[in-house]
């Protein structure tokens, strides 16, 4: 079933999106990219990947209904990866995630329903699941947010609420609560709950992919947007070293950006055999856990550049340790 197929892939012009396009051209597939180019995210307005056969571009935000109609001609799976990243800047941010994310998505999953395309493949996020798994003494747990006080005083490892004693990080599977706690997280799991009731309403099959801290060439650089290897990588090539947070041993699944888009095929290919409306998530991550501090050291040790600094600095909306469990990609998507 693969060659032949017919991809959109929404913000193909993006990180994980042009990724993904190059992935799918590879495999022979049709890709047709639908991209707003927007001027905050893409500067200089262009597509990474170069024009050839088998590719088609559309610049056009997902709100313009005629284009995301017209785009939809003839695809059998959609990608959908265009959205607004990262944890924002402030709360001032919070209209435009959910236009960018939530109203863009419900207009989109619209266009399909019309369009007969039922097999979707969504970009979702680790952060839905807010601070990770743990397990105290007694068995698992899970924590509250941090408090001020105690991340201002250095306390950063969260403790157990029933026994006061620190927890022990554990793998987050798919099963686990959701608990959103900024407003990209929130989007992203809107997105998943309106995937989920497009699928059920309309015979369509969702993947819903949630990736943990990808990185890997052309990752964002130099916006508040960018995540912590990319901060790291444009220290070390300033001179400067890293800078790291808290006391370095926050713990994250860092997955390499060709992964993530092999993932997005895999998806895409097991909607086409999933039962119709089923709706299912799937961590994307490496299953190799590395503190932030590892993290540091291993690229100040690459690039030759200072040590990391450790400095104790610390962000509120942080989590301390979320790290997936990707058993499930493995066993279902291979
Ligand atoms: C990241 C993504 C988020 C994605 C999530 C999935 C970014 C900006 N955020 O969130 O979109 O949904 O993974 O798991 O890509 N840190 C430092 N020094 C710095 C900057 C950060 O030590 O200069 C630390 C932070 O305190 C944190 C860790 O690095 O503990 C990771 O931060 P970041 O790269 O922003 O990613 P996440 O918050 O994990």
């Amino acid at each position: 079933m693969t060659r032949g197929t017919t991809l959109l892939v929404t913000g193909g012009a993006g990180f994980i999106g042009s990724h993904v396009v190059e992935a799918a051209l590879a495999r022979g597939w049709r890709v047709r990219v639908v991209d707003s180019l927007r001027a905050d995210v893409h500067g200089d307005g262009t597509m990474r990947v170069p024009a050839q056969e088998g590719l088609e571009l559309v610049v056009a935000d997902l709100a313009d209904e005629a284009a995301v109609a017209g785009a939809l001609e003839g695809v059998d799976v959609v990608a959908h990866l265009a959205a607004k990243v990262g944890l924002g800047v402030d709360f001032a941010d919070a209209a435009d995630y959910v236009t960018s994310n939530v109203t863009a998505t419900a207009t989109l999953l619209q266009a399909m329903r019309v369009a007969r395309v039922r097999r979707l493949v969504l970009a979702s996020s680790m952060v839905v699941y807010g601070e990770g798994a743990y397990r105290d003494a007694q068995g698992p747990i899970a924590v509250p947010p941090r408090l001020p006080a105690d991340l201002e005083a250095g306390r950063f490892e969260p403790v157990s609420p029933r026994t006061g004693e620190p927890v022990e990080p554990l793998l987050v599977e798919e099963s686990a609560p959701s608990d959103p706690r900024n407003v990209y997280a929130a989007s992203k799991l809107a997105q998943e709950h309106l995937a989920a009731a497009w699928a059920r309403g309309g015979d369509g099959t969702a993947a819903l992919l949630r990736f943990h801290n990808v990185y890997g060439p052309h990752m964002p650089m130099g916006t508040p947007y960018a995540g912590v290897a990319s901060i790291f990588r444009s220290s070390l090539e300033r001179g400067e070293a890293p800078r790291v947070f808290e006391d370095g041993g926050q713990r994250r699944d860092f997955v390499h950006v060709r992964d993530v888009a092999d993932a997005n095929l895999a998806a895409a290919a097991w909607t086409a055999e999933a039962d119709a409306g089923a709706a299912r998530a799937f961590n994307v991550g490496s299953g190799t856990v590395h503190t932030i501090g590892e993290m540091a050291t291993a690229l100040a040790d690459a690039f030759g550049g200072p040590p990391p600094v450790v400095t104790g600095d610390y962000r509120l909306g942080d989590v301390r340790h979320v790290t997936a469990s990707s058993q499930r990609a493995a066993d279902e998507l291979g």
